[in-house]
């Protein structure tokens, strides 16, 4: 395996996490010093290139079975580093967030069944969400809607604030009659996240577009507990962002993603995912993937965590649970 952003903030914890799983990986990035200190730290090799070295990629994934790609905003990274996986037939996950890169997988569908590789954007924390996705699927007959409320813990890294602009910048995305849509009339919608209930914010998280792939629920509407990070600065200078929440704050909360579905006989069902918080979650998710593929386990083509995995998935996540509402 090769974690590409390996000396990001999240990046880092991914190659932890995978080093205590006790995994046999590589690392890259385009910091020399910070790449350096990472691979020291965990003993492990290490390159360093540009995502635009198109040599530098063939030369670092010539051995390997799987690409992590931590390296975002995605919509910078993800063209190259597809690119060198379709090229190198090597697999192909990241932790991106953005619409505009799970549309990009989504196009290289037969190039990606061509080169026999499964091609995943968005493996993160929405390996959960979509888990708990295809589990709410399958307790109505024929789904029509599914509303999915994410409440987020923990802060924003500097990348997530970043990167969310990219997802501000489309406005309210929806999945009306398996198509996507604009809703400039979208309201906020309460959910229960077991001991709380929250008013949560329309927002496009890629469910639309994950979910549906995964469940082909022609509805899908998406909310936050927050507003994005992007929308709530006015000014987002890098310079003045912090890297992400501490260990310890990580470890002080937890995430939750609480969703309803309505099948053709209007019978409603929700249900809630219970789990660390998203810094700690992401990186077990993404590498709970790799793995996955690691022995064998992929579709070939553009998937989502849920058209790959099912809600089985949630079995390799540690400290998550599904809980029906
Ligand atoms: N939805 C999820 O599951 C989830 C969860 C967590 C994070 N994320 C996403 O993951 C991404 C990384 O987050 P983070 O917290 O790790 O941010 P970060 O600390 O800013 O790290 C980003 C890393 O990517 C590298 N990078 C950025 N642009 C690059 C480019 N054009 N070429 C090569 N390398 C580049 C950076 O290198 P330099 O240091 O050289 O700039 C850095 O190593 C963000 O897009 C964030 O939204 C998603």
């Amino acid at each position: 395996m090769l974690i590409y952003g390996a000396a990001g903030y999240t990046g880092k914890i991914i190659a932890e996490r995978a080093k205590e799983l006790g995994l046999d990986f590589e690392i890259a990035g385009r910091g020399e010093d910070s790449i350096i200190e990472v691979a020291h730290e965990l003993s492990v090799p290490y390159h360093i290139f540009t995502v635009d070295d198109e040599n530098a990629w063939k030369k670092a994934l010539s051995d390997k079975h799987v690409l992590i790609n931590a390296a975002g905003p995605f919509t910078n990274t993800a063209k190259s580093a597809i690119e060198a996986c379709l090229k190198a037939k090597v697999h192909y996950l990241d932790i991106s967030a953005e619409m505009e890169t799970y549309q990009l997988a989504e196009s290289l569908d037969d190039r990606a069944k061509e080169a026999n590789i499964q091609l995943i954007s968005g493996a993160g924390l929405f390996v959960s969400y979509d888990a708990l996705a295809v589990h709410l699927s399958q307790l109505v007959d024929e789904p029509q809607k599914l509303s999915m409320g994410f409440q987020h813990y923990g802060g924003f890294s500097k990348g997530s604030v970043l990167s969310s602009k990219n997802i501000a910048d489309l406005g309210i995305l929806v999945r009306r009659n398996d198509e996507i849509q604009k809703d400039k009339d979208a309201q906020p919608k309460t959910f229960s996240f077991g001991k709380e209930d929250i008013e949560c914010i329309p927002t496009p998280l890629g469910g639309i577009i994950l979910s549906y792939k995964s469940t082909d629920i022609p509805n899908i509407e998406e909310y936050f507990s927050l507003k994005l990070p992007a929308l709530s600065q006015s000014e987002l200078d890098p310079n003045n962002l912090p890297d992400g929440p501490t260990k310890e704050e990580r470890a002080a909360g937890r995430n939750a993603i609480s969703g309803e579905i309505v099948g053709k006989d209007g019978k409603i069902v929700r249900a809630m995912i219970d789990a660390p918080s998203g810094y700690t979650l992401t990186p077990i998710s993404a590498v709970a993937v790799a793995n996955r593929i690691l022995n064998n386990d992929f579709k070939t083509g553009f998937q989502s965590p849920g058209s790959a995995y099912g809600s089985g998935i949630l079995n390799d996540l540690p400290d998550t649970y599904v809980i029906n509402l």
